[in-house]
């Protein structure tokens, strides 16, 4: 969960590392820290700087060196408070070796105990300084040769790790490897980078590698080589990403998630135009599929509780959606052939782990992501593509929407190969979904009825999200939007069990945001409103356009454009992030970044 950055090449490298390390900011930001290799007096000198809080405070108090090699880190605390000894850089006693890690070390105590008996002396709390400690000893015994320590280092690492390190003796030359955390090598006109992700490099350049798990890198003034960890090449290809540094901005607005939201329209046609380059990749066997089980974390699975849904309804295949850190540990009576693995990040270790399970015991695996080249794409045995462009805001929004589009052109296309469906029902869900774009952009361009609601709700520290049938799911995930970023305590339920409990938490200061449908559900939601405003507390709607009964229920509804009812979870998910964005803000929040969150989780 933290950000790291490395640099080596002809420019400054401090003002670079810098820039870089701020787009990572979302990856963590309790402390962060940068080390340069520079001379001084003739002398090559570790220069390491670190400060508690985020990068501006390091920024603003860090001394310039003038450097062309150098290494910098953002941190998310797993290990240790967030204080400055425990900020990365980490080094040996001697000041000759500096370690950036992301990751977490899992016998680091065991090591420490070891390094301790020989006389290494340490500093922090973290699982990571062992790791500059153990370079140092295996550097006495690899004859001068960095890549050859550090290799023999990682060899006793158990854990995940994506590590990048400097050597005093090194000024040329960065190593760095990777076990189960992100690591991308970038080169540029002017010189060679390493990211935890390509949103950092955009600036400098297009053209990314991927390292993968047991992979291990040196980057010097004359090039990359990569390398097993166990020994071996590894070819890997370079790649050009079409990310421009704009997706990657804010473009004038106060947040990345208010301009993530807004930018929904567009990422919604991307994901739609895609589809017909991701259909010719799926394999004719999915018509044999007869079950299925979608996997995923927080607003991930969310998507997948949509997908559950329109499965059911487009396949007839009874389908499961389950959360990856639960479904690691489940007993499995059977085994399901075919597994959906949801990620907008690609790294989200519970959900990677889940899929490597699952491929073991045989299954079809295919994912679901956002990022090119992220570690879901080499443990599925398929990925498809959101092609939402980059989000950095802490909490989804267009990456959300785009994976249920994802989920009704996938359920669609499944129903359809196996005859559940017919073609012309199967095109008209991309018809439905046209109209769902339509609808988005009608709420963004009308966004004062939402704003309208913002200062009631702003107040609130309890609320209540109902929904009920496709829109239960949709319920969950405003509930978990508003509170990661507005700290308002919210819970999603399925309107129909309020009253089997959840009902005796209700006042006239517990606001509930109820979802309508216009289908099946209708009545019964409405009557659930009743049996709200009947206990005093206000109740907000969220209502097709032309209802008129909603309105005898509630004097506060907020409209959305009218869509077939199994594609409102897209316009009416746009209205509860506006909803949970407006009143975040008016907390004074900090939205793009909340606290205790990091963008991809890739601890378990
Ligand atoms: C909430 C949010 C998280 C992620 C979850 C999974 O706004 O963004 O709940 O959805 O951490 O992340 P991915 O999709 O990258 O696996």
């Amino acid at each position: 969960m933290c950000g790291i950055v490395g640099y080596i090449g002809p420019s400054d490298a401090l003002p670079i590392l810098v820039d870089s390390l701020k787009r990572l900011e979302y990856r963590g930001y309790d402390s962060s820290g940068v080390a340069l290799l520079n001379i001084d007096k003739g002398r090559i000198v570790l220069n390491v700087q670190k400060r508690p809080g985020q990068i501006s405070v390091l920024e603003s108090q860090m001394e310039h060196i003038d450097s062309s090699i150098g290494m910098a880190h953002t941190r998310w605390a797993t290990h240790g408070i967030p204080n400055q000894i425990n900020a990365h850089p980490h080094t040996d006693d001697k000041g000759t070796v500096a370690v950036i890690h992301n990751g977490i070390i899992d016998n680091h105590l065991k090591l420490k105990e070891e390094l301790k008996s020989k006389g290494h002396v340490f500093l922090s709390q973290t699982d990571s300084e062992v790791i500059p400690h153990l370079i140092a000893e295996e550097y006495k015994g690899s004859n001068g040769d960095l890549f050859e320590a550090v290799r023999k280092t990682v060899h006793r690492l158990e854990g995940s790790y994506a590590i990048v390190v400097l050597h005093r003796d090194h000024p040329d030359q960065i190593v760095c490897a990777r076990e189960k955390s992100p690591m991308v090598l970038g080169k540029g006109v002017k010189g060679s980078f390493i990211a935890s992700d390509v949103t950092a490099l955009l600036k400098y350049t297009n053209r990314f590698l991927y390292l993968e798990d047991g992979d291990m890198a040196s980057l010097t003034r004359d090039g990359i080589h990569v390398e097993r960890i166990a020994g071996g090449p590894a070819e890997r290809p370079w790649k050009e990403v079409e990310w421009s540094l704009e997706d990657a901005e804010k473009g004038g607005f106060k947040h990345y998630m208010i301009k993530e939201i807004y930018e929904q329209p567009r990422s919604l046609h991307q994901t739609l135009s895609g589809w017909r380059s991701e259909e010719e990749t799926l394999p004719k066997s999915l018509s044999k599929a007869n079950t299925a089980r979608i996997i995923a974390c927080g607003t991930s699975y969310h998507a997948g509780m949509v997908g559950k849904y329109l499965f059911e309804k487009y396949t007839g295949m009874p389908v499961e959606a389950s959360m990856a850190s639960e479904y690691r540990f489940a007993d499995h009576v059977r085994e399901d052939p075919l597994m959906l693995f949801i990620t907008q990040s690609g790294e989200t270790l519970d959900t990677i782990m889940a899929a490597r399970e699952a491929r073991k015991r045989g299954s079809r695996t295919l994912s679901i992501t956002n990022v090119l080249g992220s570690t879901i794409t080499r443990e599925t045995d398929l990925t498809l593509y959101l092609r939402s462009g980059p989000e950095i805001g802490v909490a989804a929004s267009k990456t959300f929407t785009s994976q249920l589009m994802m989920m009704y052109l996938i359920s669609s296309y499944v129903g359809f190969s196996t005859g559940y469906i017919s073609r012309d029902e199967y095109r008209s869900v991309q018809g439905h979904l046209r109209t769902a774009i339509r609808a988005v952009e009608g709420v963004l361009k009308d966004v004062t009825k939402v704003m309208g609601q913002v200062e009631w709700f702003k107040g609130a520290e309890n609320a209540f999200y109902l929904g009920r049938y496709i829109n239960y799911p949709t319920a969950l995930e405003g509930a978990l939007k508003m509170k990661e970023i507005s700290y308002i305590h919210c819970e999603g339920y399925p309107a129909g069990e309020l009253k089997h409990g959840p009902l005796a938490l209700l006042t006239d200061r517990t606001p509930v945001v109820a979802l309508v449908t216009n289908d099946h559900t209708y009545d019964k939601i409405l009557g659930n409103i009743g049996e709200c405003s009947a206990r005093g507390s206000p109740v907000l709607a969220i209502a097709p356009e032309g209802d008129r009964e909603v309105s005898k229920y509630t004097d506060r509804v907020i409209y959305y454009p009218q869509v077939p009812p199994l594609f409102s979870p897209i316009p009416i998910s746009v209205i509860l992030q506006l909803l949970a964005y407006h009143a975040a803000d008016q907390r004074g929040c900090a939205i793009d970044k909340p606290r205790n969150l990091a963008k991809s989780v890739t601890v378990e």
